[in-house]
């Protein structure tokens, strides 16, 4: 039997929204199967929702056993019709998170604020340094010596939401954009599953 099966218990849902390749939304999928994320926290990863039909991470998700579903942005007039559209979707799991994983959209307002509490994101910076695109690229281009990546509460300023985690890792001198991205990405393969568990924890 696991925490979800216990009578009074509900399963606290998870909704990952992707536009690209997915591996942080796998690094979410496969911390919570190998923690036991379910039988432990009575959580597990409900539906990924991509707003590319070309999303790798949607044939990671459905390999991974999970519901996935497109709501392609270029099939509506405006940011809030999509929006709204995509908040149907995400409605229909009753998430108690809503995890932003390389969702390449600039989110409405009115989105932001229905998901107040529950939606997070992470972002390749040591926010509030470099908040927006190119992120590796601009800390070269600075001279930092430090890189990193930010898990945060999302506000409706873009990538300006109050922190929940850093990680930082060295720039080296021989970096190039690619490099550095890819010291990036492992620690936020780390960090983002962390997140998740902790907030999860607080909520069961
Ligand atoms: C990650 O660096 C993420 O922080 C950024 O876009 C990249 C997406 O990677 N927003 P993935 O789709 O999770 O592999």
């Amino acid at each position: 039997m696991s925490a979800a099966d216990l009578p009074g218990t509900s399963v606290q849902n998870l909704v990952i929204l992707i536009s690209g390749n997915g591996s942080n939304m796998q690094a979410v999928i496969e911390a919570a199967a190998r923690e036991n994320w379910l039988g432990l926290l009575g959580a597990r990863v409900a539906a990924v929702i991509s707003n590319k039909p070309e999303a790798a991470g949607l044939g990671l998700a459905q390999q991974a056993g999970i519901a996935t579903e497109v709501v392609d942005h270029r099939g509506y007039g405006s940011r809030e019709a999509f929006d709204a559209a995509l908040m149907q979707s995400i409605d229909r799991h009753a998430p108690a998170l809503v995890l932003l994983a390389g969702f390449m959209r600039i989110l409405t307002p009115g989105f932001v604020r229905h998901y107040q509490g529950r939606l997070i994101n992470i972002h390749p910076s040591l926010l509030p340094a470099f908040p927006g695109l190119h992120t590796h690229r601009r800390a070269i281009e600075a001279g930092c010596a430090q890189a990193g990546a930010t898990v945060h509460w999302v506000t409706p300023e873009l990538d300006h939401g109050p922190i929940l985690a850093q990680a930082a890792v060295p720039v080296l001198p021989d970096d190039t954009e690619q490099t550095l991205a890819a010291r990036v990405l492992e620690q936020e393969h780390r960090i983002y599953p962390q997140v998740v568990r902790q907030l999860l924890t607080d909520l069961s």
